[in-house]
């Protein structure tokens, strides 16, 4: 099938991935990245792919006019969306780009796409499982009420009932991915993971929220954008499908097992003041994405050891973003009792 990707957010950590995957499995795809370039996004991420199927463009999702253009003048059959504000200690600092980005940016590019609907077949919605909250036992399904406890979860669920309310109206052809927890290479350092090991790496703590006890589920990067393009073939117009990563451990457990790997011990774990509202557990049942074929290929002893040891072969990469005046400002500001 000749497709033409516009992806969106394509610099950051899993859009590149995401990126550097589909050059990887189909040698017929282009893709066409917008990218605003804010501060988690990084063209070191995207060194050495095939320029001859990829072309970059710097700009916001909230333009129309490089929407469009971009559309048009490339014939864009699809668009991915993975250009968002991310991170749920900046939300509760209350950056107020979550808004912008997060609602009103998709606002404009679902719009664009229903103008261009002689061009998009398309378009996928990467979203969180952080839509649901949290939850005690069990797993939440597609079909379970949505109910985001900070300002970071709230903007991914608004602007999937956007999405969706763009699919009934307009008929334009939507779908909506909910990943658990991703981690691997190229994350930026403002995540559980790719901190902890760099902090460890370069002779730091480790700032460990509250108890400890809270629950994330853990996906490998190449799985969700796996799962991401087998939803962008073969999922339903109007759907929402979980990607669950099959391994939940708490963050005490997660610390732990760095360290090991890191050849360390506990005495590096700072036990600081708990994060505001903090989800005790993410759990989502994947059981509709397997419906369509998909298992999880990566098990969390690989993935975890493969990304301990990128960032240990590569500290140039994370030096450089650690180094960044505005990194150390947010640094600043959130570890400042560390
Ligand atoms: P994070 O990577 O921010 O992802 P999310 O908030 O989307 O789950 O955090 C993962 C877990 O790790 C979460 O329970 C909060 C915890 N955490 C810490 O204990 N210390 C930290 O410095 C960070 C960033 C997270």
């Amino acid at each position: 099938m000749n497709r033409t990707i516009l992806v969106t957010g394509g610099l950051g950590f899993i859009g590149s991935a995401f990126i550097r995957y589909m050059l990887n499995i189909d040698q017929y795809v282009k893709i066409v990245n917008l990218d605003k370039i804010t501060y988690a996004a990084n063209p070191d991420n995207l060194k050495g792919v095939d320029f001859s199927r990829y072309k970059f463009a710097q700009g916001d999702i909230g333009d129309e006019t490089i929407v469009s253009n971009l559309i048009h003048f490339n014939n864009c059959t699809h668009v991915v969306n993975f250009a968002a504000e991310t991170h749920v200690d900046r939300s509760i600092m209350g950056e107020c780009s979550f808004e912008r980005t997060n609602v009103s940016g998709i606002l404009n590019l679902l719009k664009v796409c229903r103008d261009k609907r002689n061009f998009i077949k398309r378009l996928l919605l990467v979203s969180t499982d952080e839509v649901y909250g949290s939850i005690v036992e069990g797993s939440f399904k597609e079909t379970d009420i949505l109910r985001p406890r900070n300002p970071y979860a709230a903007s991914k669920a608004a602007r999937e009932l956007f999405a969706l309310s763009f699919y009934e109206t307009y008929g334009l052809d939507v779908v909506i991915t909910r990943g658990t927890n991703t981690y691997g290479p190229f994350q930026y350092p403002e995540k559980v993971i790719p901190l902890f090991v760099t902090n460890a790496l370069e002779g730091k703590n480790l700032p460990l929220y509250g108890t400890g006890l809270n629950i994330r589920d853990w996906l490998y990067v190449d799985d969700h954008c796996r799962a991401i393009q087998l939803v962008l073939s073969q999922g339903d117009a109007g759907q929402v499908y979980n990607i669950a990563g099959h391994h939940e451990i708490t963050n005490l457990c997660l610390t732990n097992q760095l360290l090991k790997l890191l050849g360390l011990d506990e005495s590096r774990v700072d036990h600081i003041e708990d994060r505001k509202g903090h989800d005790l557990r993410y759990s989502i049942d994947d059981s509709k994405l397997r419906e369509l074929g998909y298992q999880p290929r990566t098990s969390w002893n690989d993935g975890i050891k493969n990304t301990v040891n990128w960032y240990n072969n590569n500290q140039e990469w994370w030096k450089k973003v650690k180094s960044d005046p505005a990194y150390l400002e947010y640094y600043k500001r959130q570890y400042r009792k560390v």
